[in-house]
């Protein structure tokens, strides 16, 4: 479905700009200028998605058809909305036939056809509140969350791997049969617990770096294809 960008979108900006030296700290301007060339940003703003993410989405999908006939998506870590926005278009989500429920602790503008909760999803309450939002088992959840960094890389992998490893629990509580999980992990990819736990519950388990994913980036995700359905003495 998606390619990655090869020329630049006609945004009326062009590519190789340079941020004017001003107040700001050299860092700054990098990611700015970074930011403002990087053709996935521009391609985004052209084709309506919130974020340059969305590529993300796509380019996974493009490879492992994960979207193709999902009923029902739960999104976690959804905000500014481009996995939203993808997940109620496959569904055919509307406001009044709620296909795509999601989830951010900040704020997220609505995105039709998606029932949003602005809370932790480490809340107690979060997994019910999403199962309950839909009305039967989601086919795919998908899961681009990333905790906030702290500066102690350390940290911040041990941290989201967290999240992940939480967001695997739910999925499998929560999955219909023979469907998808998709979430962010870190370079190095899934602990091997969870990657064990994954094997145990799905068919097929892979790690994916889209070209979407900046290449000096340590962000990979987990893929888990087709899951085996939950035991009954589970
Ligand atoms: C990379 S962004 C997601 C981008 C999104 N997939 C899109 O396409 O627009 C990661 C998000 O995860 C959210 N997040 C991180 N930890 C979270 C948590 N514990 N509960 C809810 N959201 C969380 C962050 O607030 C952030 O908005």
């Amino acid at each position: 479905m998606a390619k990655p960008p090869s020329k630049p979108a006609r945004t009326g900006r062009k590519i190789g700009q340079k941020v004017k030296k001003s107040k700001l700290k050299a860092s700054s301007r990098r990611w700015i200028e970074r930011h403002i060339n990087d053709p996935y940003v521009q391609r985004a703003r052209t084709e309506g998605f919130r974020a340059r993410a969305a590529y993300k989405l796509l380019e996974i999908d493009e490879k492992h058809e994960i979207l193709k006939g999902a009923r029902r998506i739960i999104d976690l870590g959804a905000a500014p909305g481009s996995w939203s926005q993808i997940a109620a278009k496959v569904t055919g989500s509307t406001d009044t036939d709620v296909r795509v429920a999601a989830i951010d602790f900040l704020e997220m503008a609505p995105v039709p056809g998606v029932k949003f909760f602005q809370m932790d999803f480490l809340d107690d309450d979060a997994p019910e509140l999403l199962r309950d939002a839909l009305d039967g088992p989601p086919d795919l959840v998908i899961s681009d969350m990333a905790a906030p960094t702290t500066g102690h890389k350390r940290t911040d992998h041990l941290r989201t791997m967290y999240l992940c490893e939480v967001a695997a629990y739910f999925a499998i509580e929560t999955l219909a049969e023979g469907g998808h999980f998709l979430a962010k992990t870190f370079q190095g990819g899934a602990e091997n617990d969870l990657l064990t736990m994954l094997k145990q519950n799905f068919k097929q388990v892979v790690h994916v770096k889209p070209a979407a994913s900046r290449s000096e980036s340590v962000e990979m995700f987990v893929l888990a294809k087709s899951f085996k359905g939950r035991q009954t003495d589970d």
